[in-house]
This record gives C-alpha cells, sequence and structure tokens, in this order.
C-alpha cells in the first residue's frame, strides 16, 4: 500500500512496482487517483487500504501546509499498521540538522515510526528536480528571479529515488538506510541560471538575503549529501528534457 501514490514521488514508484508484479494499492482523498479513498489525517478509509497489506510506502505528506498534519497522519497509519511487515518512510536528508517547520515535522514522523508497531525503514533523500521546477515556474514572468543565491542544493529526478524505493521495498526492513542525493551539488543561483536560460528568460538574477539559523544551513549544504551523489539526471538535463 502507497501513501502519496498519486503525487510526485509515488506516481513515478506505483509504475515500478506494478511492473515488479506487486498487488499495489494506493490510497488518496480523491475519487479515482488511487484504488482507495481514505485521508490519513482522520484516519478514515485506512482499515480497508491496509487489511492484509505486507508492505506499507509511506509518501503521503501535508507538502502544501509545510507538513502540518503530518505527524497526525503517520500516527493514524501506525495505529492500524500492526500487521504490517515493513513500513518504508521516505524523509529528506539533513531534517535533523536544518530548524525549519515542515523539517521538524518530519523528523518528529521518523521518530514515531521507529517507535511504531511495524518494522521499518527510513530513506531520506535530497530535494526533487520538480521541487524546484516548482519553485523556479513563478519567477519565469519575472525579468529577474530574486532567490537566496547561495543556497545549496542537490536536486535528484523523482523518478530515480523511486526506482531505489522500489529495491528496497524488495528486500528486508532496514533501519536508517544511506541517504539518497543526486548527482550534483549546487546552489540555487547556478541552478536558477541554468533554468532561465533554457527557457528564454535571460540570466538575471538577485540575491534574497535571508537571515537566521535555517537560512545558515541551507547555506551550508546540510540538505545535501555529497557523499551519495547516487542520482544519474543532472537537473540540467532534467531542465532541458521538461523544455523539450
Ligand atoms: N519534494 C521533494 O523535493 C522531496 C524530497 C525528499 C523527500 N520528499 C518526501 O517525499 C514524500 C512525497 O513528496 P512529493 O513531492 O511526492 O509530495 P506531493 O507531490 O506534494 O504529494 C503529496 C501526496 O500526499 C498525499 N496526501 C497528503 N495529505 C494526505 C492525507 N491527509 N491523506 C492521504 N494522502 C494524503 C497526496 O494525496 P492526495 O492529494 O491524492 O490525497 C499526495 O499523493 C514527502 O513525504 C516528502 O517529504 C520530498
Amino acid at each position: 500500500m502507497v501513501t502519496g501514490g498519486s503525487g510526485t514521488f509515488g506516481r513515478h514508484l506505483v509504475p515500478l512496482l506494478e511492473k515488479s508484479g506487486h498487488d499495489v494499492r494506493v490510497l488518496s482523498r480523491r475519487q479515482g487517483a488511487g484504488t482507495h479513498v481514505g485521508d490519513l489525517a482522520t484516519g478514515v478509509g485506512l482499515g480497508p487500504a491496509l487489511a492484509g497489506a505486507d508492505v506499507v510506502v509511506h509518501a503521503a505528506s501535508d507538502t502544501h501546509r509545510l507538513g502540518r498534519t503530518d505527524e497526525r497522519q503517520t500516527a493514524n497509519l501506525l495505529a492500524a499498521s500492526h500487521d504490517v511487515g515493513h513500513l518504508l518512510y521516505l524523509s529528506i536528508v539533513g531534517i535533523d540538522e536544518i530548524g525549519f517547520g515542515y523539517y521538524r515535522r518530519k523528523l518528529a514522523c521518523e521518530r514515531l515510526i521507529e517507535a511504531g508497531p511495524a518494522p521499518w525503514t527510513i530513506l531520506r533523500a535530497t530535494q526533487f528536480h520538480e521541487l524546484l521546477a516548482g519553485l523556479f515556474t513563478p519567477l519565469d514572468r519575472l525579468p529577474f528571479a530574486p532567490l537566496p543565491l547561495d543556497f545549496r542544493c542537490q536536486p535528484v529526478a523523482a523518478a530515480e529515488v523511486a526506482e531505489h524505493v522500489a529495491g528496497l521495498v524488495a528486500g528486508p526492513p532496514a533501519g536508517h538506510t544511506a541517504d539518497f542525493g543526486g548527482p550534483e551539488v549546487s546552489t540555487f543561483g547556478e541552478l536558477a541560471r541554468l533554468w532561465r536560460v533554457r527557457r528564454g528568460r535571460g540570466d538575471r538574477l538577485v540575491n534574497l538575503p535571508i537571515p537566521g539559523a535555517v537560512a545558515r544551513a541551507f547555506r551550508q549544504g546540510r540538505n545535501t549529501c555529497p557523499d551519495h551523489a547516487d542520482g544519474r539526471q543532472t537537473f540540467e538535463a532534467f531542465t532541458q528534457a521538461s523544455a523539450a
């Protein structure tokens, strides 16, 4: 059973699992977006979705509200997961070193899973190419892009994280597994320039200075894992492919 199977990451994972012969269920709040309708935040619909499930991939998150309901979602999932043999949680690199609200909530979810009833695997990945595309696209309208140009990032293709997760699903619960990052660590400035030039928006960028400890952690690249540059597709290649 895949939570978040209708999301950016999950849409890549589900067909891979089906191709490997798994009988895959997808929980979604929206009729028709998955195989089972349910809401992790309330617990409605979880029983039928989980009945008889051997493995759960937990990739749902209240991303649009910076994880506001994520702890409740995870607690509800765990309360219904007593018979699950393997729960795999998709998390984010560096969340224990960056005091960003969304990351604090992801860390709290990790803690719930570690203490929960189901044997678990936690994989932390770096930011998806798709996330940066979502950040840069609205700036396409502007003659210049105001961004914290010195933030570091190691973007990775969600499709490649999905391939890796499909492999982990086939194995036993592994606890905390090695981080999974994109092929290159870059600055926001470098990535935004690539994006804008490729989309014919010119290369004008303006640094948006952001004070505080969270911004400092992003400048220091605490959200990166250069020792695990596992992804193959660069952000440049992703940008080319999405502009084609
Ligand atoms: N984006 C990144 O750069 C990145 C990097 C590393 C790790 N991650 C992690 O990877 C996971 C997936 O991220 P994503 O970018 O694929 O997210 P996304 O595209 O925003 O998708 C979120 C998913 O969560 C589901 N969801 C949200 N609230 C729900 C609820 N109350 N009940 C049931 N389902 C709910 C949504 O399903 P419906 O709307 O269909 O109900 C949707 O499938 C997240 O945990 C995220 O923290 C993301």
